[in-house]
């Protein structure tokens, strides 16, 4: 059983999921960890931020037992492209526990899964697949309200005794205290969760940059502030049970 199974969800778009998904692995992986990024986005961003294939066999094929061989991004960072096969019929008809299943012989010591904006049948693959969840969102009420459905779906699940994660963090992400709203909303979002850990991930341009050169976050730019904040979370999660 893969010990870390990290579901990085949002509901929202653009909110910074596929960036803290990548940061995550990389600094995992730089961390001597076997890790295995899952793409379930149709618009697989997180195989090209990487720097590998964002067209070859992934996660579909994955899910439909035809046993693609991850491709490799960094030393011990192997990655399952998302793509625009993960919109069929025979992906979106499948059980919502059939990548937990899947998932179970793989040999990684982290797993994680990089869900979809908007889809709900593809992010609940993820979240039943996984141990633990980062909801991210950042200082706007629209992403808010999408962290807040993903965050009733996991208290759902958990209070239900269902497969899923039993532990989950908030993630404020693209933070910059110059605007109003990131100044204002953040707090007033931990105070309402108060029982929920939370992170902060400030704007930063090594971010945006290490994803349009295809460089994994820890190769492109090991000292920069989000990779330190983004080692906060990945101490949160080692220390998880
Ligand atoms: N902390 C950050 N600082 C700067 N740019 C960011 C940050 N997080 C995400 N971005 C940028 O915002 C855009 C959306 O991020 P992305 O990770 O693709 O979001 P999602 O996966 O939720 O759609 C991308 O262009 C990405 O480079
Ligand atoms: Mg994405």
């Amino acid at each position: 059983m893969v010990k870390y199974r990290i579901a990085v969800a949002a509901r929202k778009g653009g909110v910074g999921k596929t960036s803290i998904s990548c940061g995550i692995a990389s600094i995992l992986s730089t961390l001597g960890k076997r890790v295995l990024l899952i793409d379930l986005d149709p618009q697989s961003n997180a195989a090209y931020a990487l720097g590998v294939d964002p067209t070859a066999p992934g996660t579909a094929e994955f899910l439909t037992g035809q046993n693609p061989v991850p491709l490799s991004a960094a030393s011990g960072l192997d990655v399952l492209p998302g793509g625009p096969n993960l919109t069929s019929q025979q992906i979106q008809s499948l059980h919502p526990e059939d990548l937990a299943d899947a998932i179970e012989a793989l040999n990684y010591d982290a797993v994680l899964f990089d869900c979809p904006p908007g889809n709900e049948s593809l992010e609940r693959l993820g979240i039943v697949a996984a141990n633990i969840a980062l909801v991210i969102t950042n200082a706007h009420p629209f992403a808010i309200m999408g962290a807040d459905r993903v965050m009733g779906i996991l208290e759902d699940y958990r209070s239900k005794g269902r497969r899923g994660p039993q532990q989950w963090s908030i993630v404020m992400s693209q933070v910059d205290e110059r605007r109003a709203m990131d100044k204002q909303l953040p707090s007033q979002l931990f105070e309402m969760y108060s029982d929920v850990h939370n992170f902060t991930i400030h704007q930063d341009v090594n971010v945006a940059q290490a994803g349009a050169q295809q460089s994994p976050l820890m190769e492109y730019a090991p000292k920069s502030r989000a990779a330190q904040e983004l080692t906060e979370i990945v101490d949160w999660l080692s220390q998880v049970d």
